[in-house]
């Protein structure tokens, strides 16, 4: 069964088309990397996914579902690409990772205990346990980062949708996300990740989409690191396009 499929998929913004072509899939308890250069429409790619932003042609399918018909928002979890650097909200991490389970519980009940288990479970994988009770404004960038990532386990989801959830992040949260992340797909979860560097996250990755020029460009392993980019601490992956100039992927 495949958990998410698009079917000839074209997205644009106003009048620039920015997906012509698409068509992919994530298979149950498949971890797939959508890689490609900055602005070649990845986050496009799974926002059309999610329906936040409409296909001008094309079908996406969720757990079967037509899209349009896709109730079942409970079995997604979403990290978009960045959070707001402060924000202003004084908002505890508990609090933040408890929101990821409104779309179990509904918003006008109060929190039970699975709610309170879901939460303390989704922050030990992330390893942010003894910080429930720290304002969000207190964590480093990558610990924001990983309390994105817990609200989305929070909700007990089979399939994560992750926009480059380890861009900019420290190591230690490179790795602690890994781990939650390597735990998730162990129980049986799907992932659907878009990455610029995988890093720690490379074992994990079952098959890479690389998006050029408003369509797949390759859909398979995982491209090799270019020669010069592939030292360990620099792990980039470059699609084999030989018209792609070199550190065209360079935030
Ligand atoms: N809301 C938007 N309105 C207009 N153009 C957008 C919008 N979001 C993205 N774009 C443009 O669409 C292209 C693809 O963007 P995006 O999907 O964010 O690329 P990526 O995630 O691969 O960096 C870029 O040229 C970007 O400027
Ligand atoms: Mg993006």
């Amino acid at each position: 069964m495949n958990v998410v499929r698009v079917t000839h998929g074209a997205v644009g913004y106003g009048d620039r088309t920015v997906l012509r072509d698409v068509s992919c899939a994530v298979a149950a308890g498949e971890v797939v990397a959508v890689l490609g250069a900055n602005g070649s429409g990845k986050s496009t790619l799974v926002r059309a996914v999610l329906g936040l932003v409409p296909l001008r042609a094309g079908s996406v399918e969720l757990f079967g579902v037509p899209q349009r018909r896709f109730r079942q928002w409970a079995r997604i979890g979403y990290v978009p690409q960045r959070l707001g650097a402060g924000s202003g909200v004084p908002a505890t991490v508990a609090e933040v990772v408890g929101a990821g389970r409104l779309a179990r519980r509904g918003i006008l009940r109060p929190p039970g205990a699975a709610d309170r288990a879901a939460v303390a479970d989704a922050l030990r994988a992330v390893g942010l346990a003894d910080r429930a009770g720290d304002p969000v404004s207190t964590l480093s960038g990558g610990q924001q980062q990983r309390t994105l990532i817990a609200r989305a386990l929070a909700g007990r989801p089979e399939l994560l949708i992750l926009d480059e959830p380890t861009a900019g992040v420290d190591a230690a949260s490179q790795e602690a996300f890994a781990a939650a992340l390597g735990g998730f797909v162990g129980r049986g979860g799907s992932v659907l990740l878009v990455a610029h560097e995988l890093g720690p996250l490379r074992p994990l990755i079952d098959r890479a989409i690389v998006v050029h020029d408003g369509e797949i460009a390759h859909d398979g392993p995982v491209p090799e690191p270019a020669g010069h980019h592939a030292a360990d601490d620099h792990d980039h992956v470059h699609p084999h396009c030989p018209d792609e100039p070199a550190g065209m992927w360079s935030a």
